[in-house]
């Protein structure tokens, strides 16, 4: 298994530049299931999660042509509707082929996900959705059979809670069914207006994406499209951290500022200095010393959940206490134990966590246990003195692209054994 050696210590200097937007690219992918044409996609970030949804796509019917970062898919006919468990254990986002799938082919038969490290993370919303568009919903040995024979109908469906896979799942089952869907309660975050952005390309009719009311007319059938991916907020952010939290001079280039405006606030408030050199360039600098400023995570345009471990590692960097609220998953902290091993001060109270700062982090073994905590425990690892080792970054590569590489080409000593 690979393993990143990190020695600490380095400020980092230079550019670094942001690739496609994981969570925008699953869905897309999800979405060339609704047409028989070919969809061009563009910006594609070549990273793990990314790959099994392209064999998910293949294993369905589809030919995937993949040319760097432009992938050209077309599924002509579905032969096998099916997502098994292989996949959807490594990767929970294969429920996004339910929607498609029963929409294309009134048909779909995706293996349940089960926990994951950092939650429960059910589909329930998902199925009530899909049952209340005209899906017959049944589970059986682990898997969910949908069937809509008749077609899927457009109806009003309120979220209970914003979801935002269930909202992109639900929007790409409704813009093939016959009538007026309105999805209430909708995630707002810009991987669900990339998404609609790419429908809307494809023929889809769709209106109030970014808002939480999402107005789908139903079409008799989608065409091809070209479209590229927005950038990756998550990735723009985590490098914004760890040129804050090594005292350094990094300007991230290639990301879209507003994507990260709550990050923003934060490190401001802590004492970081960050300019928007233009449109799609973000300049951070640290060289002062950093203090202390809470964060609750929240949904879009809210403080995001998938930045909040790098945040706490940050947090072990600034003069103060902070304090940590997790909203959005129940058990997304299993960083912490890990940056306690490199001398981090931090106590975790239900859905908090309380960070006391400024602790010297020293070098040690750690495990990553899913994607954002292997980026907390780098960002850690860039900053502690002496040398770490970070076990099992097979997590990092499910949505980092050659994240090692980027930081060594700043001044990082990281390397991948
Ligand atoms: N939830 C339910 N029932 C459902 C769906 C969700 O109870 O049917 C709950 C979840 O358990 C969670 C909350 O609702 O407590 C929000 O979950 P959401 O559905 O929004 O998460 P997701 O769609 O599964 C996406 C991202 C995650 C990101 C979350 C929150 C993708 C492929 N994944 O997941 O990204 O953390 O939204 O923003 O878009 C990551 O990239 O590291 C990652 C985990």
């Amino acid at each position: 298994m690979d393993k990143f050696v990190v020695k600490g210590g380095v400020p980092l200097h230079g550019e670094i530049a942001t690739g496609g937007a994981k969570n925008s690219a699953l869905p897309a992918l999800a979405a060339t299931l609704l047409t028989d044409e070919p969809v061009l996609l563009q910006r594609i970030p070549r990273v793990r999660d990314v790959r099994t949804m392209q064999r998910l796509l293949v294993d369905i019917g589809a030919s995937a042509d993949v040319d760097g970062e432009s992938v050209r898919i077309q599924v002509r006919e579905v032969r096998s509707p099916e997502a098994p468990y292989e996949l959807v254990k490594t990767m929970r986002a294969s429920s996004l082929v339910l929607g498609p799938l029963v929409a294309r082919a009134g048909r779909a038969r995706v293996s349940l996900p089960g926990g994951c490290a950092i939650g429960a993370r059910p589909i329930n919303l998902h199925l009530v959705g899909l049952e209340q568009l005209g899906a017959q919903i049944q589970q059986a040995h682990g898997y969910v059979e949908a069937v809509a024979p008749q077609g899927l109908r457009g109806t009003t469906i309120r979220f209970e809670r914003i979801t935002v896979t269930g909202t992109e799942d639900l929007m790409m089952a409704a813009v093939l069914a016959r009538g007026t869907t309105i999805l209430e309660n909708a995630a707002r975050e810009p991987e669900v207006t990339d998404l609609t952005a790419l429908l809307v390309k494809m023929g889809a009719k769709i209106e109030g994406a970014g808002t939480s009311t999402v107005r789908i007319e139903g079409v008799a059938r989608l065409h091809g499209a070209e479209h590229a991916i927005i950038p990756d907020r998550i990735e723009a952010g985590t490098f914004l951290v760890a040129g804050a939290i090594t005292g350094g001079d990094l300007t991230v280039t290639g990301c879209l500022p507003e994507h990260n405006a709550a990050l923003i606030t934060k490190l401001q408030a802590a004492g970081a200095e960050i300019t928007e050199v233009d449109g799609s360039t973000l300049r951070v600098r640290a060289a002062r010393g950093l203090r202390s400023a809470d964060v609750t995570t929240a949904e879009y345009p809210g403080f995001p959940t998938d930045l909040q471990a790098q945040y706490i590692a940050l947090m072990t960097q600034a003069e103060g206490i902070a304090i940590i609220t997790e909203t959005i998953f129940e058990n997304r902290f299993m960083h912490a134990q890990e940056l306690a091993r490199m001398g981090a001060n931090i106590r975790l109270e239900g859905n908090q966590a309380i960070v006391a700062g400024r602790k010297e982090l020293t070098g040690a073994g750690v495990i990553a246990s899913d994607l954002r905590a292997s980026a907390s425990l780098v960002l850690a690892a860039l900053v502690a003195r002496g040398e770490t080792v970070i076990d099992r970054v097979y997590h990092i590569d499910r949505g980092y692209e050659k994240i090692e590489g980027k930081l060594a080409a700043v001044g990082a000593q990281i390397r991948r054994i």
